[in-house]
């Protein structure tokens, strides 16, 4: 390993989604001249058959495609009739569209705290938050644990939960689609599964996308509806308030071709985040994945006592290797969602995440040779 800063070195990307599209080389610019030829732009051919393959992919019964992570996560709120008075309780350490879709029915999202190793969803965290629902006088109706940066929550623990508070799981699997829990696919847990193909995400399309996962056959039909603006019989017969929310015809050809490489690209990441583990591990708190879990992660993300990470993303910046925070406020500290309840236990574990945590470039094209070059940066910044 070098033992000298590289500052003249070439900037590293975060994400590569360039070295992707060299890989996919002319199969997507083809995939796409075909729908420019064909003209349906919206719920074309490719859009129904991305949707068996997708849900042929994690083994769900039906997959229903959808404008973005965020859509998929209200139009599945809507389509369960959620709204106000209702609670529904989500992991504060998370992207705020988790809480923002539940807002946004009118619903009020209720902060459980997370576990520092894995970060997602703790489900004593989850107990005392009902419970604060409760003696608010709200309705609990629903939980949405969340597969943070690729790795799936405790899901049989959350079904516990869950099945005695006769509530219902609504997995937000923006950024753990791939993933897998004990010999499961994620997209198979709970009434629905949520996802996003936002270019970043591992499994992205050239702009916005997401899907909605399930095994309930009344729940398609009605998120069918809600998807172009609650259409009954006909699209001019309207039964319910409905959304504007379909996937374009040329994102789900885009996604056809990166579907076909995608376990390839799974595999590619778990080897990278291996390699991260084995150079960093006597260094910094590197993520964990449990027994019968297995990650698609979409993001790197190691711990550093308080007060470090930030020398180390100016070291790394000033070698051209870029680092994110992901995330340096948990959402109850966000002026948007200061108001709603939290956990009546407190949410120390993700107050003290938000300080530790920092993300380093992954994804499935991560050579070996750049990465010696963060991994040796890294441990040179914090000697
Ligand atoms: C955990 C989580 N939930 C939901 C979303 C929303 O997805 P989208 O950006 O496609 O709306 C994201 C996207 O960043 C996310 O990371």
């Amino acid at each position: 390993m070098n033992q000298h800063a590289r500052v003249d070195a070439q900037p590293i990307p975060f994400i590569d989604v360039a070295a992707q599209r060299r890989r996919l080389g002319t199969a997507i610019d083809e995939a796409t001249r075909r729908v420019l030829d064909h003209c349906q732009f919206l719920m074309g051919p490719e859009v129904t058959a991305f949707e068996s393959q997708l849900a042929a992919f994690c083994g769900a019964k039906h997959a229903v495609s959808c404008s973005s992570g965020t859509d998929a996560l209200i139009m599945v709120l809507m389509a369960k009739g959620v709204g106000r008075g209702d609670a529904v309780f989500c992991p504060t350490f998370t992207f705020c569209a988790t809480a923002e879709s539940v807002a946004l029915v009118g619903a009020t999202p209720v902060f459980v705290d997370v576990h520092a190793d894995t970060f997602n969803i703790d489900v004593h965290s989850l107990k005392s938050a009902i419970a604060t629902a409760k003696a608010k006088g709200l309705k609990p109706k629903a939980v949405i644990p969340v597969d943070l940066f690729g790795l799936p929550a405790d899901h049989d623990a959350v079904a516990g939960i869950v099945d005695a508070e006769k509530l219902f799981v609504l997995d937000d699997a923006a950024q753990g689609f791939g993933g897998t829990y004990k010999g499961r696919a994620v997209g198979t847990f709970g009434l629905a599964t949520a996802t996003s193909f936002f270019p970043a995400k591992p499994l992205g399309c050239y702009g916005d996308g997401g899907a909605i996962l399930t095994d309930d056959d009344e729940l398609l039909a009605v998120l069918k509806s809600v998807r172009v603006h609650g259409g009954g019989s006909d699209k001019y017969d309207n039964v319910r308030l409905g959304l504007t929310a379909r996937l374009d015809t040329i994102q789900a050809a885009v996604l056809i071709e990166k579907l076909k490489i995608f376990r390839d690209e799974i595999e590619a990441r778990n080897e990278v985040a291996a390699r991260y583990n084995q150079a960093l591990k006597d260094v910094v708190t590197v993520p964990v994945v449990p027994d019968g879990y297995g990650s698609v992660w979409a993001q790197y993300t190691i711990r550093l006592a308080p007060g470090r990470r930030d020398a180390l993303a100016k070291a790394l910046s000033v070698e051209g290797i870029p680092t994110a925070i992901y995330y340096a406020k948990p959402l109850h500290k966000q002026t948007a969602y200061s108001d709603f309840p939290v956990a009546e236990t407190g949410l120390p574990v993700s107050e003290r995440l938000a300080e530790e945590v920092i993300s380093l470039p992954m994804h499935a094209y991560l050579d070996e040779a750049t990465q010696d070059r963060i991994v040796d940066a890294v441990r040179r910044a914090l000697r």
